[in-house]
């Protein structure tokens, strides 16, 4: 070290497809790979998501008939989030914890059939307000930390009693792993993993997820007192260091490419298995990059999700995780 190789030629590792192959630091396998899932309630649908090309509101039929094909592409896990009826939401996100919530017996189902695919569910009141919030609001206006952390604790333990293998909490209210862990385990939910979504910046690339849920309001949202400040990286440590000794398993960074020097910080200083999600906005900004002849879809694609991995992902949250997993990755 120190010294300068002045004879070095760095091309001699570039030189050839199996060199290349042989020297390449990361990889990408299709079990690390996590393909969210939108889902509703109803018979016989399908309607793919405007601002998501490939991607499909499902009713339960129709997803039990499309998760052979996520099982075969090697996938081990989907991340499921419900779409639910505009009549159906109110301010406090009643229909969440309702006993008729068409989610838990979907759940259900899903686990019935597909004892051997993974399934993780999202922890947030979002997809059930009327307001679009992950929670419920006090008088001001603004998000109640603790009364949302109660609502979502008693949320995740009926997801795990229905048979959600994973719970994971996207919500950022302060407190919330270590209430649902306790939560979880004293209703004997033991295994259920508990994924936090750690570092989740308040972004402008979940656009086309909230027009797909229907937590889109006319005014826009904005979630800046609970998520992260995209100016700030050093809280994200923080976050995952908190999670980390409140009993989380994993933890998901979000969104992905804007936000590998998080990745990477986090990765160094926290030892948990870290996912990073690359999220509606990311993918939508890649398929429009396809279509008007930027790049090709799968190449580009690829490579974003390798820089994930460079950064630090153990795993990766994508709407391409099929498609990629069968077209690119055998
Ligand atoms: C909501 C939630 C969001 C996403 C995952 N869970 C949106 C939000 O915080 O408003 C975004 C995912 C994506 O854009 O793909 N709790």
């Amino acid at each position: 070290m120190g010294q300068i190789i002045t004879n070095k030629r760095f091309r001699r590792l570039r030189q050839s497809a199996w060199v290349r192959e042989m020297v390449a630091e990361n990889h990408l396998l299709p079990e690390q790979l996590i393909q969210p899932i939108f889902l509703c309630d109803g018979h016989a649908l399908q309607k793919e998501i405007e601002a998501l090309p490939g991607q499909f509101v499902y009713s339960l039929d129709q997803l039990l008939a499309y998760l052979p094909q996520v099982e075969s592409a090697g996938i081990k896990m989907i991340a499921l989030f419900p779409v639910v009826q505009q009549q159906l939401k109110d301010a406090n996100g009643t229909y969440a914890l309702s006993s008729d919530n068409f989610f838990f017996a979907a759940i259900q189902s899903i686990k019935q059939h597909f004892p051997n695919l993974g399934l993780m569910v999202d922890v947030a009141l979002d997809p059930y307000t009327l307001h679009g919030h992950d929670g419920v609001l006090d008088a001001a206006g603004d998000v109640d930390n603790d009364k949302t952390v109660h609502l979502l604790a008693d949320y995740a333990k009926l997801l795990a009693a229905s048979g959600a293998d994973a719970v994971a909490p996207s919500d950022m209210m302060d407190g919330r792993i270590a209430a649902i862990r306790q939560h979880l385990d004293i209703a004997g939910h033991t295994k259920t993993l508990l994924v936090s979504y750690t570092v989740k910046y308040a972004s402008h690339f979940y656009g086309p997820f909230r027009a797909a849920v229907g937590s889109t309001n006319k005014e826009g949202i904005s979630k800046a007192t609970y998520q992260l400040d995209y100016r700030n990286s050093t809280e994200a440590v923080e976050h995952a260091r908190q999670d980390y000794f409140s009993g989380a398993d994993m933890l998901i960074i979000k969104p992905g490419m804007p936000y590998l020097d998080i990745m990477q910080h986090v990765k160094q200083e926290v030892p948990l298995p870290i996912i990073g999600y690359q999220v509606s906005g990311e993918y939508a900004m890649l398929c429009a990059g396809a279509a008007v002849g930027a790049f090709n879809y799968h190449a580009a694609m690829l490579e974003s999700l390798i820089a994930l991995r460079r950064a630090g992902c153990r795993m990766i949250i994508t709407y391409a995780a099929v498609d990629i997993a069968i077209n690119c990755l055998r």
